[in-house]
């Protein structure tokens, strides 16, 4: 039986009864019904009624390509009935995650070569924490184990990504977290900076704060820094541009790692296939996952840089540590369709030179001046609205994120899903967007916030 043969209160009242859903409040959901999506097409989902939906968050910041690739559904199905699993234990490989790996190799930084593969970005992160505590520990530091993260990051979702994190919520939650993980501030110039401080100035003191933390521990008690170039989940927060190069600087004069999750920015989303290159630093490890496949299949790739790569080599023995989906060659072989594409179709750079610059000025000329809107900022194909109560003191409406929630069910009744975020909208569109889709998105927000400003204003 196929789902065409259940009605949408049907599908609804199983997902009830049975679905126990991802960072959700179930009694919520359970009285709502969830809204259940069944076919996609290039920018646009569509519900179980027939409502045409253009997709602004690009599924979860994944489908990079857009929808209804057959390319990749040949590429999965090929593989399925050549070789549908086979593992990398026991000194075997399989074609196509060597080949993805060589070609992930060509694409990262130069000083990094290395792959180490995992089904999901929480997972990659896991094998990032423990591999540059090994790391150390193979260099005779084992007490060099510290990691500076950044209040509000996220890394994922098992106790490792939670913990590497800094998501209060999540953190209450947790019962213990992996321990010697510290937050500093992040660089989040919108709440952050000082008055009178240039964006310039508020990076490096945002960078300073790491400096500050590896004093406070000891520079031989810290194993490395992690964060996400552009935090995502935390609200589309842009680092002015002296923040990572400083950071950077100071990670290199006390000999600590640099690790860059990458989970969102990876292929493409910034103009550049990694952020890292956006940014123009050289990390330890980048962490990366999602659009990988566009999320056609769940894959991620934790990239090593050679310093890490070197020592576990050649002092490392056997590293005890993997997923038996690691290097899956159905995932794999949809990596490397999925890179063909964006290859082919040059949409790295047309993020860079088209519609990334186009994106900005859009939201800046159309969106930035309404009533309801302190802040739009941009990098790439990543965006964020700051929604507030009063524009020139930057006031926001009361109980936290709820005017958000107002904005983001407007904007998906007229079309347009996105996601709020505390008070801060969030796009993340697939790189397939053209200056006429952005137009039209921006067509459907401007609604959205007339609509929102009405309901919150009356
Ligand atoms: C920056 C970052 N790291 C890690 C993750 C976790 O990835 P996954 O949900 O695939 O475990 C995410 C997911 O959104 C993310 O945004």
């Amino acid at each position: 039986m196929t789902y065409q043969n259940y009605s949408l209160k049907q599908l609804q009242q199983i997902d009830a009864a049975h679905h126990l859903h991802p960072f959700t409040d179930h009694k919520e959901l359970r009285e709502a019904g969830s809204r259940i999506i069944t076919r996609a097409e290039g920018p646009y989902i569509y519900d179980s009624e027939g409502n045409e939906i253009l997709d602004g968050m690009a599924g979860l910041w994944c489908v990079n390509v857009g929808y209804g690739r057959n390319e990749l559904a040949e590429a999965a199905y090929r593989q399925m009935k050549e070789l549908p699993y086979y593992n990398s234990f026991f000194k075997c490989s399989t074609p196509t995650p060597v080949l993805l790996a060589k070609r992930l190799a060509e694409l990262a930084p130069k000083s990094v070569n290395q792959v180490f593969f995992g089904s999901s970005g929480s997972e990659a992160n896991d094998t990032a924490l423990r591999l540059v505590r090994h790391y150390w520990a193979l260099e005779g530091k084992p007490e060099k184990n510290r990691i500076i993260s950044r209040r509000n990051a996220y890394h994922g979702s098992t106790v490792a990504g939670t913990s590497l994190g800094g998501m209060e919520p999540m953190h209450k939650q947790l019962g213990g977290a992996v321990p010697n993980i510290v937050h500093v501030m992040m660089p989040y110039a919108y709440e952050l900076a000082l008055p009178g401080e240039s964006d310039h100035e508020f990076g490096l003191r945002a960078a300073k704060a790491v400096e500050d933390a590896i004093v406070e521990a000891g520079p031989e008690k810290v194993a490395a820094f992690i964060g996400e170039p552009i935090m995502g989940a935390g609200g589309v927060k842009i680092p002015p541009m002296s923040y990572w190069p400083e950071v950077e600087r100071i990670c290199r004069k006390y000999d600590v790692l640099l690790m860059l999750d990458e989970v969102i920015t990876g292929y493409g989303r910034t103009g550049e296939w990694f952020a890292a290159q956006s940014f123009g630093i050289e990390p330890d490890t980048i962490t990366t996952a999602k659009a990988l496949t566009s999320g056609y299949q769940p894959l991620s790739a934790l990239l090593v840089g050679d310093r890490i790569a070197r020592t576990l080599v050649e002092k490392g023995g056997e590293f005890y540590h993997g997923y038996t989906y690691a290097g899956h060659p159905v995932a794999c072989a949809v990596a490397l369709a999925n890179l063909d594409i964006i290859e082919r179709e040059g949409l790295v750079d047309r993020v860079k030179n088209d519609t990334g610059p186009y994106f900005a000025q859009a939201l800046r000329e159309r969106i930035a001046d309404h009533r309801l809107v302190g802040e739009v900022r941009s990098f790439g194909l990543m965006g964020a609205i700051e929604i507030v109560r009063d524009k020139a003191t930057r006031e926001r409406f009361e109980g936290e994120g709820r005017a958000a929630v107002v904005v983001r069910d407007h904007a998906i009744a007229s079309g347009l899903m996105l996601r709020a975020t505390g008070d801060t909208m969030i796009l993340s569109p697939p790189l397939i967007w053209t200056r006429e889709t952005i137009d039209l998105a921006c067509d459907r927000i401007v609604k959205a916030l007339d609509l929102a400003e009405k309901d919150l204003f009356g």
